[in-house]
């Protein structure tokens, strides 16, 4: 399958430590981080993975307006975030998104991740050590199973 993974991983790049191990998987997966290049062409890729840390209960917004703007008709798209604190419904929007786009939704992907956000900040954040190298092993075994 050729797959792509867009993602958005700017607080610790504990998302990025997800893809890097799945990429280290299956080289055949391009990586692309969204803050530094936007394709507008995904027609070309038949499973397309959203990455991102979860900003405000979401994927981050720039994540959001990409796929409004890029996500194409028809494809199999999956998820992969990490957050602070886990809620297990975090990719709800890009879920949507998906659906919108009439696209098969393959499921998704979501552990810990180090947050030093706000007060949190003076504890030395939480969620430390997170991704932990099982979540991120974690990660692996859901791509496999796509
Ligand atoms: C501005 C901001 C807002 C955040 N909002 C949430 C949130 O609503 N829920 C949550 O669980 N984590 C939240 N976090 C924590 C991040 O989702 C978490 O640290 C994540 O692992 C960051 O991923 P990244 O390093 O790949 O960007 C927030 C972090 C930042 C910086």
């Amino acid at each position: 399958m050729n797959t792509i993974i867009v993602y958005h991983s700017t607080h610790h790049g504990n998302t990025k430590k997800l893809l890097d191990a799945i990429k280290e998987a299956d080289p055949s997966v391009t990586l692309v981080d969204i803050t530094k290049s936007q394709p507008e062409n995904l027609s070309e890729y038949d499973v397309i993975g959203v990455a991102s840390g979860i900003y405000f209960s979401t994927f981050h917004k720039e994540m959001l307006e990409y796929l409004e703007k890029n996500l194409p008709e028809g494809k199999r798209v999956f998820a992969v975030y990490t957050c602070g604190a886990m809620v297990k419904t975090y990719a709800r929007d890009v879920k949507a998104y998906a659906e919108k786009r009439h696209c098969e939704w393959l499921g998704d992907y979501g552990c810990l991740g180090w947050d030093t956000i706000g007060p949190f900040r003076v504890i030395g954040g939480i969620a430390k050590g997170h991704p932990t190298a099982d979540e991120i092993a974690g990660a692996v075994e859901f791509y496999k199973k796509l």
